[in-house]
């Protein structure tokens, strides 16, 4: 059990930003430190969650969802798993470390989707009281990095991964929005060079909440 209050930090970004090598570097360096730490991802991360998340990136019918829809499931998803696992782990004094969380509905569906921050807000508001992570670490990796893991992935791409370049650098422009209203909660990291280069300076941004 670890001794004093726990954190909540979210990793966003685009695909293929590395996110899931740094959330385990990161939960890694904080057990060393001795504290406890619970590791989890969105769509997902609860087995409720989980079963939206194979509803949302192999939709059920060819029609796909509306966006409306898509947007509803996700902040459903995130509503169990708030509810059924990360609330509960704040609570125990634990830090949570999160692979995607509302801001990446705020990017995708609020942005590229072209729903508006106010509705997503709203949703997050209903499903999850607006739980806002201490801090949300946005990798940033340019473009390549996604044509890169798509050619590497070959045809395997899921619903959301396979939609067109212009969407994914409109989801780029809406991350970057986002930390630039709000410098405090976000920390922009520069994507790029080694996994242990990008993991310091991941460390760096998050020295304030350290004990
Ligand atoms: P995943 O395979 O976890 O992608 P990644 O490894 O890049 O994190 O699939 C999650 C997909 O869902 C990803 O394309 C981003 C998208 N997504 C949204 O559109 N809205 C959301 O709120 C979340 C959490 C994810």
């Amino acid at each position: 059990m670890s001794a004093g209050r726990g954190r909540f930090i979210a990793f966003e970004g685009g695909e293929g930003a590395g996110k899931s090598t740094q959330v385990g570097l990161l939960a890694e360096a904080l057990r060393a430190m001795g504290l406890a730490v619970v590791t989890t991802r969105e769509p997902g991360g609860t087995p409720g969650a989980e079963a939206i998340r194979n509803l949302l990136l192999a939709p059920p019918s060819q029609a796909g969802w509306t966006p409306q829809t898509e947007a509803l499931l996700f902040a459903a998803a995130r509503a169990d798993h708030v509810a059924h696992l990360i609330r509960p782990a704040l609570a125990r004094g634990e830090w949570v470390i999160c692979d995607r969380f509302v801001d990446s509905s705020r990017a995708y569906q609020g942005g590229a989707g072209g729903l508006g921050d106010g509705a997503i807000l709203a949703l997050h508001a209903f499903g999850s009281d607006g739980l806002r992570p201490d801090r949300v670490i946005l990798l940033e990796a340019g473009e390549g990095a996604l044509a890169e893991r798509l050619a590497a992935r070959g045809a395997e791409l899921d619903a959301i991964e396979g939609r067109s370049a212009e969407y994914h650098r409109a989801v780029a422009a809406a991350f970057r929005a986002l930390a630039e209203d709000d410098p405090q909660s976000f920390a922009r990291i520069e994507a790029t060079g080694t996994p242990k280069e990008v993991h310091a300076r991941i460390l760096t941004a998050l020295a304030d909440l350290l004990p």
